[in-house]
């Protein structure tokens, strides 16, 4: 090799140095990032930002500059739908005072190794932090309140660390929701409907929740009343549940502090307790090896809902709950926990003993290096990864999320893929009792199209089957 292809070669192993982009008070966030390349720094300074921002690139620093308490401040006054959505990989997101928006705060559509930190975030709508369907991701520092459905949502993720974030007066406090290997650790969840949530929404591309830690942390007062959108999945869940572990396999529970929940400190049950859906065959429904090492747990359960008030009676006891575990395998003996005489709890009683007594070796489940970008797609993987990415944040196969389920959009639109993909474009509202759909005008025309295909073809779908083999629908080859 000579010497100038060594130094080239040299040169393009190197780290990319980025450069800098400063946007100030009067400047758009998204003309920075228009102009960002691999490795940029993007500077907000302090400033009202009214945007919502699309970052679609690798390697993206979004950092906001705050100065003598004057934060950056992206201001959706109640209009907007979304501040930040991303997809690139390796984006890191911090410092940004983010309020008033309808949709989410901060958003990540299958983009690997991101970094959320320092971010306070006031009355975004549906999810203040919802990283979906990615790879290796640390969401820490946050400070959420305000939020109708998740504070903090880490939905069909692998490898997630969420830590020393305080969240309060949202419907949920956390949730881990078809992700694997997760640690939440050293989070305040006060004031919520409930606190912490570790489960399975069956009907998702995804099907699994296991292999989560949730350890030291303050799980305190979650006795908000549910105000999640009518009919939502979460409008169902309970008020005053410290943690609920739906249907999630492989949980260890350790070192927290979980007081004054007035239903119960951890509920541990299958999907029956919240969602009331024929589950997804996918979804094995029940909560296994549940390991519930030492907490520290009082004053829960003061005031139940009536169900528990109702199973309560059966056992001749007036003090409710530090662990209620429902029903079917939540109640089984391949679950174990340390000490159980120390707690009020019902249904435990074939538990085991517990032959660990702490998770102190796992520290994280961060990889040690990133997660590789995605290989070149080609379009139908690409198309998977959209749906997956974006619109199952929304849509589930059988059951209402944010968005009507997927089976009643295919039965509206079986022979018309093309309405669907006009539709996204410029959603205008249709259901009184659901909000209102954010337009998806940043995808081309043709992945539109494609994509709406793609939700016509999904299975379990009778529809799309009788479509497809009568040709009513152009295609429908995906597995
Ligand atoms: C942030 C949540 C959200 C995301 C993401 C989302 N949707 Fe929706 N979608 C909704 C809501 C809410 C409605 C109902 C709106 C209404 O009725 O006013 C809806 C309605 C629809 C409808 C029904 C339109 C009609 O005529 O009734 C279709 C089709 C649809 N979405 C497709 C998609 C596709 C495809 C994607 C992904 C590219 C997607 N959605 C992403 C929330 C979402």
């Amino acid at each position: 090799m000579n010497k100038i292809s060594l130094i080239f070669v040299l040169l393009l192993s190197l780290p990319a140095f980025g450069k800098e982009i400063t946007v100030k008070d009067g400047g758009t966030i998204q003309a920075a990032i228009n102009q960002a390349v691999s490795g940029d720094v993007i500077l907000i300074h302090p400033g009202t930002y009214r945007e919502s921002v699309y970052v679609d690139k690798d390697n993206i620093t979004l950092r906001g500059v705050v100065k003598e308490g004057k934060w950056p401040v992206m201001e959706g006054d109640h209009k907007l739908n979304d501040a930040i959505l991303y997809s690139g990989n390796g984006i890191t997101i911090e410092w940004i005072k983010i309020m008033h928006y309808k949709g989410n705060a901060i958003m990540g559509q299958s983009g690997n190794n991101y970094v959320i930190r320092n971010n306070w975030i006031i009355d975004t709508g549906v999810y203040g932090i919802f990283p979906q369907f990615g790879k290796n991701g640390l969401i820490e520092y946050n400070v959420l309140s305000g939020i109708e459905d998740a504070a903090i949502y880490v939905g069909m993720c692998d490898n997630v660390d969420v830590k020393h974030n305080e969240v309060f007066d949202s419907v949920a406090g956390i949730e881990i929701e078809n992700t694997r290997h997760a640690l939440v650790e050293n989070n305040y969840a006060h004031n919520n409907t409930a606190g912490i949530l570790v489960f399975i929404t069956p009907g998702l591309p995804i099907k699994t929740t296991y292999d989560v830690i949730v350890r030291n942390n303050f799980v305190v007062d979650n006795n908000t009343p549910n105000f999640g959108a009518p009919g939502s999945i979460v409008s169902k869940v309970p008020v005053g549940v410290g943690m609920v572990i739906m249907a999630a396999d492989d949980v260890k529970i350790e070192g927290n502090i979980i007081t004054g929940n007035q239903t119960a400190g951890i509920v541990i049950t299958d999907l029956a307790f919240i969602t009331d859906v024929a589950s997804d065959k996918e979804s094995e429904p029940n909560p296994d090896n549940i390991q519930v090492l030492d907490n520290l747990m009082f004053n829960n359960g003061s005031d139940p809902v009536a169900e528990v008030k109702a199973a309560m009676l059966t056992k001749f006891t007036t003090t409710g709950p530090d662990i209620l575990a429902n029903v079917g395998s939540a109640q089984e003996p391949d679950n174990c926990i340390l000490n159980a005489e120390r707690y009020t709890s019902f249904g435990i009683g074939k538990w085991s003993q517990c032959d660990i007594s702490t998770t102190a070796d796992v520290t994280t489940y961060l990889l040690k290096g990133d997660a590789a970008p995605r290989d070149i797609e080609t379009t139908e993987d690409r198309v998977a990864r959209l749906y997956k990415g974006i619109c199952a944040g929304c849509h589930a196969y059988n059951l209402r999320m944010i968005g009507p389920p997927t089976m009643a959009i295919q039965a509206q639109y079986y022979e018309n893929p093309e309405g669907i993909a006009d539709y996204i474009a410029n959603p205008v509202k249709k259901r009184p009792d659901f909000p209102a759909m954010p337009s998806q005008g940043h995808l081309s025309e043709e992945l539109r199209m494609k994509v709406a295909e793609y939700m016509l073809c999904l299975s379990p779908g009778k529809l799309a089957e009788v479509a497809a083999t009568q040709g009513q629908v152009a295609k429908c080859q995906q597995p």
